[in-house]
């Protein structure tokens, strides 16, 4: 599918003039920074964080975009988690009350509060009830009602799993709209990331994130790997500074030896087939959906009572019995082995008053 990203950018966004930094006007060396109203003497917190952080984050996207055999870095939009990448992908393409965007339900909730904050018409289309992709209604909708993106969460929350590579390329190849790959949850998949695909697609933006993983939510570091086309729009509409010197500064120590993102989802994938075995063992526990992520479904038959019980015993999970295809499962997290055996020795507690 040729397309062409112009034509799908909001005419006021390609209008528009991007804020000019202070030091975007500045190319050079300078010995003397006197043009951004900082602080010169420093700060109290002690360290050096009285100057403004680079807006295009250049030392931060070269060392991901190596780390992700990127061919450039312009490939990369870098976002204060990805929730501000996905909001930036509505605001640059969508014109809100004319635009719309289909989301696969169930799906993760804050594709549709982007939607809705930016006043944006969701198209929803359900998925299989065995999570898989309605692929023939997905492109029927498409092309009927020509949305700007359609949003694909894989692996998806809350169900788990990843969607068939075949599905996903028959979509990128009969949509002429942006199609937005959410892969969160990809480091503990089995599949490879759709990354490795970019140059084949123009329309595809593939978003991941710092705070799975990598365990660091707190940092609020999301990505989004597109055509640099895409990314320049992102970039061009973002907050100058949304990328703060802290985060970069830890995400750049943090990849000085990346091994250890890969035994923190070596330990997950233990857990999580520790965890899912015991429930297997739990009478109450009706059904265990296979996972591809850090978390999974298991049915109950009174997911309320289930839930408000572990409540009690000071454990939350997430109760997503009101989601389509959804009925009776709590959507839980792999915790470490000390959190998952409190778990499953709160439902046994359960089962044995039922
Ligand atoms: C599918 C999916 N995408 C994105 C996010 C948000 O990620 P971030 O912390 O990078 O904003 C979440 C968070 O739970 C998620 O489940």
């Amino acid at each position: 599918m040729n397309i062409n990203i112009t034509s799908l950018v909001r005419k006021n966004i390609l209008k528009m003039k991007k804020y000019a930094s202070a030091r975007d006007e500045f190319t050079g060396k300078a010995k003397v920074f006197l043009d951004a109203n900082e602080n010169a003497f420093g700060s109290p917190s002690g360290q050096e964080l009285n100057r403004y952080p680079d807006p295009l984050q250049k030392q931060l996207r070269d060392k991901i975009a190596d780390y992700k055999g990127l061919s450039s870095p312009e490939h990369l939009f870098l976002g204060n988690g990805s929730d501000e990448a996905i909001d930036l992908i509505l605001r640059a393409f969508c014109e809100p009350r004319i635009d719309s965007l289909m989301l696969l339900l169930p799906t993760y909730g804050m594709y549709s509060v982007s939607a809705n904050v930016n006043d944006i018409k969701i198209l929803n289309v359900e998925l299989n009830k065995d999570f898989s992709l309605n692929v023939n209604e997905i492109i029927s909708v498409a092309k009927k009602e020509q949305p700007k993106v359609i949003f694909i969460c894989s692996p998806n929350n809350p169900s788990a799993n990843v969607y068939a590579k075949e599905d996903i390329e028959k979509i990128l190849n009969s949509v002429n709209c942006l199609v937005m790959i959410d892969e969160a949850y990809i480091d503990f998949a089995t599949t490879s990331s759709w990354i490795e695909r970019l140059d084949e697609f123009k329309n595809l933006i593939v978003i991941q994130t710092f705070s799975k993983a990598w365990g660091m939510a707190g940092v609020r570091l999301g990505m989004a790997f597109a055509d640099p086309e895409i990314i320049n729009v992102l970039n061009k509409i973002k907050y100058p500074y949304n990328i703060n010197d802290v985060t970069s500064n830890i995400v750049l120590k943090t990849l000085q030896d990346p091994s250890i993102k890969d035994e923190l989802v070596t330990k997950i994938k233990i857990e999580r087939t520790f965890l899912m075995n015991a429930f297997k063992d739990i009478s109450i526990v009706k059904e265990v959906i296979p996972s591809e992520a850090n978390f999974f479904l298991a049915r109950f038959k009174d997911p309320d009572a289930v839930y408000r019980f572990l409540t009690e015993e000071g454990i939350i999970v997430r109760n997503r019995s009101n989601q389509l295809h959804c009925e009776g499962c709590l959507r839980v997290t792999v915790g470490t082995r000390e959190e998952n055996i409190m778990l499953c020795e709160a439902l046994q507690k359960y089962s044995e008053k039922e």
